[in-house]
Formats: structure tokens, C-alpha cells, sequence
């Protein structure tokens, strides 16, 4: 995307000229998970198309639209539906909304995501704390010229999943009785699910879960100098482990049963951050 800085400082001042408040912490909701915002208090709803160069959002189960509000008395700004790469954008547009909520000085992401379980441990209904990631989408969004402005050219990789976030969301769901694993997300291009095979080539890999979201936009955030919290519903068990075959309509029902739990739990995380 050409002058990106630019384009996203257009769309960050757009933003922010119709937000009341300065919000500091930013969630996305994954497939089926966008519960969290039913509590939010005092909203304000951008559309995603009134925004300037944002790109616009097409999946069933995925709205498009910035919701700014309160939750536990913090402002939050949430990206009801993100941009995947198996729909078509570039790495660049899948990550657009990062760069401009760096530039509105948003400073601690969460990440949400529905995802296939390849840990044979885990169940679908399972939450996954992200500790790690592998990159197989075969591609990254920091490919291209770099703009200082926004991060260096050679990110360091060692803690993209903030430790102290991921302490305090281990004690909030120690505290609230909420029962999670931890483990490696696999970014997998999509928009086909993974055959047998690459699963089973992925968990010789360390691959707890796979999916097709989270890894663009936890590389984005990391060199953006933006902290990440990211947490995978595990819906259902990926290709050769579970013996039925995959359907959206099943991952959205197991994810808005789990949802519930995953809200209770990142809300409590993010009124404590
Ligand atoms: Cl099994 N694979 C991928 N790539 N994404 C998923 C999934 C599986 N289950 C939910 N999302």
C-alpha cells in the first residue's frame, strides 16, 4: 500500500475526530466471538466504509465496523471483523487497522480468534492462551519498503505475546474459575481447511491450533511496538483428529458457547491491564 503513514493518519484522524474518548486498548473479535461488546457502555459505531482508505470486510459471521465504549469503566476500541488474506487483500490491507490504531496511540491489543485444535489434549470448547506462533501463510505484511516512522526494518521476535499480559490473564482465570490451556497457533493461508497430512506435519512442527487469522496481525502489533494479548477458541478438532468434516456453521456455534466464557475472562484481563 503506497504512503501508508499518510493514508493511515487520514483514517486516524478521521477516528478520532468522531470519538469521544482516547482509548489505549483494542480488541478484535474472531468468528462468532463478538459478545465482549454487549457489555460495553457509552458506544460510538464507525462503519468501517465511512472510514478513510479502510478496507471493507465480507465474511458471513464478521461485521465491519469500529465500536469505541467503556467496558469495567475502560475505554475500548473494538474491530467487530477483521481482514483475512484467503478473502483476497494484501498483507498490507489485512493489517491496515493496526497501523492506524497505533497512530490514535492505542498501546495493548487483544486478539480473538476461532481455530482447529491440533493438541490432541485440547477439546473444541477449549481457550488457548497464545503463547507462540508459526508462520505458514506463505507470506508477511512486513514485506516492502519500511517506514521507520511506524517500526524497524528487522523486528525481534522473542516476545510477541506479551509475558505481562499473559501473567495477569493467567491469574484473572485462576481467579475466576475459568479453565484454560496455552499453547502455539499455526497461521495457515486458508481458505481451505488443512488436509490430514498438514496436520499431522504441523503437530510434528509444535503446532497447538491452526487457523487463518492472528499471525499478520501479532507481527503487525509487535512491530508496532503495540503489546499483544491473543486467546483461540479452539471449535473444533483440526483435519485427521476429529472425524467429522469441518463446517463454518458448527465452528460459529461451539465459538458463541465458548464466547461467553472468553468474555467473562477478557473483560476481567482488560479491566486490569
Ligand atoms: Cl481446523 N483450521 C483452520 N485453518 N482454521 C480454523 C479451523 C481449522 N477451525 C476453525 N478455524
Amino acid at each position: 500500500m503506497e504512503q501508508l503513514y499518510e493514508k493511515a493518519r487520514e483514517s486516524a484522524e478521521f477516528i478520532r475526530s468522531r470519538l469521544a474518548g482516547q482509548p489505549k486498548i483494542a480488541v478484535v473479535l474472531g468468528s462468532g466471538l463478538g459478545n465482549l461488546t454487549a457489555d460495553f457502555t457509552d458506544t460510538q459505531e464507525i462503519p468501517y466504509a465511512e472510514i478513510p482508505h479502510f478496507p471493507l470486510s465480507s465474511v458471513a459471521g464478521h461485521k465491519g465496523a469500529l465500536l469505541a465504549g467503556k467496558l469495567h469503566g475502560r475505554e475500548v476500541l473494538a474491530l467487530e471483523g477483521r481482514f483475512h488474506f484467503y478473502e483476497g487483500y494484501t498483507m498490507k490491507e489485512v493489517c491496515y487497522p493496526f497501523y492506524v490504531l497505533k497512530l490514535l496511540g492505542v498501546e495493548q491489543v487483544v486478539l480473538t480468534n476461532a481455530a482447529g485444535g491440533v493438541n490432541r489434549s485440547f477439546e473444541p470448547g477449549t481457550l488457548m492462551l497464545i503463547n507462540d506462533y508459526i508462520n505458514m501463510m506463505g507470506t508477511n505484511p512486513l514485506i516492502g519498503p519500511n517506514d521507520e516512522r511506524f517500526g524497524p526494518r528487522f523486528p525481534d521476535m522473542t516476545e510477541v505475546f506479551d509475558p505481562g499480559l499473559r501473567a495477569l490473564a493467567g491469574q484473572v482465570a485462576d481467579e475466576l474459575g475459568i479453565e484454560y490451556k496455552e499453547g502455539v497457533y499455526l497461521g495457515f493461508m486458508g481458505p481451505c481447511y488443512e488436509t490430514a497430512a498438514e496436520i499431522r506435519a504441523f503437530a510434528t512442527l509444535g503446532a497447538d491450533a491452526v487457523g487463518m487469522s492472528t499471525v499478520p496481525d501479532a507481527m503487525a502489533c509487535n512491530y508496532l511496538g503495540m503489546k499483544v494479548l491473543a486467546v483461540s477458541c479452539i471449535t473444533n478438532m483440526a483435519t485427521g483428529i476429529q472425524t467429522v468434516k469441518h463446517s463454518h456453521e458448527r465452528v460459529l456455534q461451539i465459538a458463541n458457547e465458548a464466547g461467553e466464557r472468553m468474555c467473562r475472562w477478557l473483560g476481567e484481563v482488560i479491566a486490569r491491564m
